[in-house]
């Protein structure tokens, strides 16, 4: 295929630290897969960090780690930028231009926000949080993306994005193309704390794409397993045990045996717990392998923010070169 027909795609996350299963099976794999047949961006949202929490801790830090986790994942940074929002001022200013193109009980109506109030008790919420889904607009239309890698919980932005973009197209003329989501397939990953519950950092109950074998064997010994499994002979229920949706996951070849060996009350807890663990740390080893170049070297991966902000850059500044020439702002 020709180099410059390849789609584009717009992929973000806001720097949280260290990356678990969760991000692994719900965006990160996804990125890897699709990184060959599309030209991609990576988008570190550092902004967007600051928009639900001015304590976020060491943003660069957890840039750093997050990024880290990245390249230790598959991500290729020859092929594809990674950079941070907060370094590509172009976002702010196509931000800025957004902001009049949205009303305010639009985005009051925005679910995700409803949801972010009610979950974080959020009393008075700010201007900027209010416009979140406005500047994750602009991190998509600013590469002018064809599609975004997305989980469920940010369809309402995608959508949000998408009638920005023909609003600025229906007044100014034809600039932006109107993205689509692209979902992700695997369901959440429950925590380690039950099947109900979703691997999250806030939970505690994650396993991180850099934690070594043992300590991956260590935290799935202490996860609760189905309650009325009590002796290890006793039979047991794949459906309500998450080491079984770990198994699903990490381990399909031998998915059958797992539950038969679990239903008929063969395999013991203990032992179906190891054999997970082990395959989640065959899993992890060559993300270990990747990632120690990059913790020997930290310089490695400012080097490699660098050079992908150079290149968003230039892209960047084309869009906006073209929202100026179009709006007449000279
Ligand atoms: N809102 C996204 C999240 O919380 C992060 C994000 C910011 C993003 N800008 C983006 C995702 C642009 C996709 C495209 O996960």
């Amino acid at each position: 295929m020709n180099e410059n027909k390849k789609k584009i795609i717009l992929s973000g996350m806001r720097p949280t630290g260290n990356l678990h299963l969760g991000h692994w099976t719900g965006a990160l794999e996804n990125w890897v897969a699709l990184q060959n047949s599309y030209s991609n961006f990576h988008l570190v949202a550092d902004y967007h960090a600051l928009t639900t929490s001015l304590e976020t801790g060491d943003l660069y830090r957890n840039t750093i780690d997050m990024v880290i986790d990245w390249l230790a994942g598959g991500i290729d940074p020859e092929a594809s930028p990674i950079f941070r929002q907060s370094k590509v001022k172009e976002h702010t200013e196509l931000y800025l231009i957004f902001t009049m193109l949205i009303t305010k009980s639009r985005l009051e109506r925005n679910p995700s926000i409803k949801e972010q109030v009610r979950d974080l008790e959020i009393e008075h919420i700010t201007y900027g949080h209010l416009g979140y889904p406005v500047l994750q607009a602009a991190d998509i239309l600013l590469y002018r993306a064809d599609l975004v890698p997305v989980g469920e919980d940010q369809l309402s932005h995608v959508e949000i994005t998408r009638e920005i973009a023909r609003r600025f197209n229906a007044t100014w003329g034809d600039v932006f193309p109107e993205p689509a989501p692209k979902l992700t397939t695997f369901a959440r990953l429950p925590g380690l704390d039950g099947k109900d519950r979703k691997m999250s950092k806030s939970m505690n109950n994650t396993v991180l794409l850099s934690d070594d074998a043992g300590t991956v064997d260590q935290k799935l010994r202490k996860a609760p397993t189905d309650p009325l499994k009590v002796r290890r002979h006793d039979p047991g229920r794949p459906d309500v045990c998450l080491i079984f949706t770990y198994h699903e996951k990490f381990n399909p070849d031998e998915i059958s045996e797992i539950r038969i060996g679990c239903e008929s009350g063969a395999l013991g807890c203990v032992d179906c717990k190891k054999r997970c663990s082990e395959r989640i740390s065959a899993f992890l080893a060559p993300h270990r392998e990747r990632r120690r170049r990059y913790e020997e070297q930290p310089s490695l991966v400012e080097d490699i923010l660098r050079d992908g902000e150079e290149r968003a850059r230039t892209a960047a500044v084309d869009t906006m070169t073209a929202v100026r020439d179009i709006m007449k702002l000279g």
